[in-house]
């Protein structure tokens, strides 16, 4: 029942029955009333009340990408969230939140200001501080260990780390996969000949993080061996392919798959395609994501049954069985091949535009289930989707993935009617909205079906400029 309580705790211990209203009484007297939902329960001659408060936390997010924006506005709908940071930033959470200029690979500096700011939990964005143990570092830190890391520890980070460590988890856990072999520059020649034994394309990918750039298909084979020298003997991606992992080509369509795990008990968010090629009908250049659509529409409940069983299961149990601490978001990568789905990557956070059009469709707190996920109790949150779709499209600076030209005024914002801007490469200079990176701005929309939505997502595109923006005009084109 409704119940007037007062102050900050969310639990009291206490063995006389009497005194709870005397120190409700305090409290409120101290700080003020509130409302909170009263628990009483008899437990032999003690009694424990539970007081569920509306306390309001101090969230710092890391990362600077569209992604982030998604987020911190998602997160800003809760009444759990007080105050938020976000370091780096853009132009558009600084709008609706507190942008701080540190990077978010800076340890250090996210220490001294977690503790000046009292920061009450850490969200995670982006790959690279997860990789370089973030949430070790926290964990480990007396001053820091009382704030939760949203993301996992350095170990669970190495299913994005490194292809080999991710690959040999799936086997390890029967998780469907390509067949693949490793080898490193002193077992170069062995790849070789391992490339002869596979019909091409062949596929090669750098062992570590290379800014998604570290995936090579090639039709030739001759030249799949060239491109291995390179990678293994020539550096090509420096130290991220000092080992290389030749996989076998798998042929179908691909989707992703978002998870939200406390490391034990999982939520299975709305599945996404992103569109990862420059040019229009999947060509040219890969890029971090030209667009995406959210439901994938061809997913039937066949098809998620299968992925949840055979997949996503599979997955948080070998976390356990591992001993992997994991607390946050898994993205797993599928091509689904004659209606099986296999795995061909996991990152460790959202995909970025996935979370432009996956975020906005979560209906629930996405503070409450973050601080379930750090509490170990998810099962005890609902999740709440949208059941419309929701489609997003990136507006890039001209030349991007290349060399692009940064500083461009962009235009044509107010204008926007019935879509969610997102902001990606963006920052104030001088007073003016301008670009600051390749991808510029996520312009998102809902509909009954994802055409309905990405019509509305083009008419507001028709109203943005900057100087040789570019977008790609095929977002869902090859779906139906
Ligand atoms: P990854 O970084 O592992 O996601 O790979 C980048 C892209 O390469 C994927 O999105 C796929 O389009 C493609 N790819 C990766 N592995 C395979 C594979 N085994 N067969 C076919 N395509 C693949
Ligand atoms: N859009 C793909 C990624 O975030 O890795």
């Amino acid at each position: 029942r409704q119940w007037i309580g007062a102050g900050n705790f969310d639990l009291l211990h206490l063995h006389e029955p009497a005194i709870p209203s005397i120190s409700l009484l305090a409290c409120w007297a101290a700080e003020g009333p509130m409302v909170g939902t009263f628990h009483a329960a008899a437990k032999r001659q003690k009694i424990i009340f539970a007081i569920k408060t509306n306390k309001k936390m101090v969230i710092l997010l890391l990362g600077s990408g569209g992604r982030e924006h998604a987020l911190a506005s998602k997160m800003l709908q809760s009444s759990k969230c007080s105050t938020l940071f976000v370091a780096p930033g853009n132009a558009g959470t600084a709008v609706i939140a507190t942008n701080i200029t540190i990077s978010p690979t800076d340890f250090n500096a996210l220490k001294s200001f977690a503790i000046q700011e009292k920061v009450e939990m850490l969200v995670v964005g982006p790959e690279d501080p997860l990789v370089l143990g973030i949430y070790d570092f926290f964990k480990k830190d007396s001053e820091l260990s009382h704030i939760p890391v949203i993301g996992p520890s350095k170990v669970g980070a190495q299913l994005e780390g490194s292809k080999e460590f991710a690959k040999e988890f799936l086997v390890k856990h029967k998780i469907p996969t390509a067949a693949y072999d490793s080898f490193t520059a002193a077992t170069v020649e062995k790849g070789c000949l391992f490339l002869e034994t596979l019909q091409p394309p062949y596929v090669l990918k750098a062992d570590g993080l290379a800014a998604g750039k570290g995936v090579l298909i090639i039709q030739d084979l001759e030249e799949a061996k060239t491109e291995l020298r390179n990678m293994l003997v020539h550096a090509k991606f420096g130290n991220a392919s000092a080992k290389v992992v030749i996989e076998e080509f798998l042929d179908g369509i691909e989707l992703s798959c978002f998870v939200l795990t406390d490391g034990q008990q999982y939520k299975i968010l709305p599945t996404a395609k992103d569109y990862k090629r420059i040019g229009e009908g999947d060509t040219g250049l890969n890029t971090g994501g030209m667009g995406a659509i959210s439901p994938v529409p061809f997913v039937d409940s066949v098809l998620l049954d299968k992925i949840e069983t055979r997949i996503v299961k599979p997955t948080v149990e070998g976390l356990q069985k591992d001993g992997i601490e994991y607390k946050g978001f898994i993205f797993i990568g599928l091509i689904i091949v004659k209606g099986e789905p296999i795995v061909i990557e996991y990152n460790v956070r959202m995909g970025d535009p996935e979370t432009e059009v996956v975020i906005p469709r979560i209906k629930s707190d996405l503070v409450e289930l973050f601080q379930a996920v750090a509490n170990g109790n998810l099962n005890d949150v609902s999740l709440a989707i949208d059941q419309r779709s929701a489609t997003t499209v990136m507006m890039v600076s001209g030349g991007y993935p290349e060399e692009y030209e940064k500083g461009k005024e962009i235009f044509g914002l107010d204008k926007m009617e019935d879509s969610l801007v997102y902001h990606a490469g963006t920052k104030i200079e001088n007073g003016k909205l301008v670009t600051n990176g390749g991808r510029v701005l996520a312009i998102t929309s809902f509909g009954n079906d994802f055409q309905e939505a990405i019509k509305k997502s083009y008419q507001n595109i028709d109203k943005l400029h900057f100087d040789k923006m570019y977008f790609r005009k095929d977002i869902g084109k090859d779906l139906k």
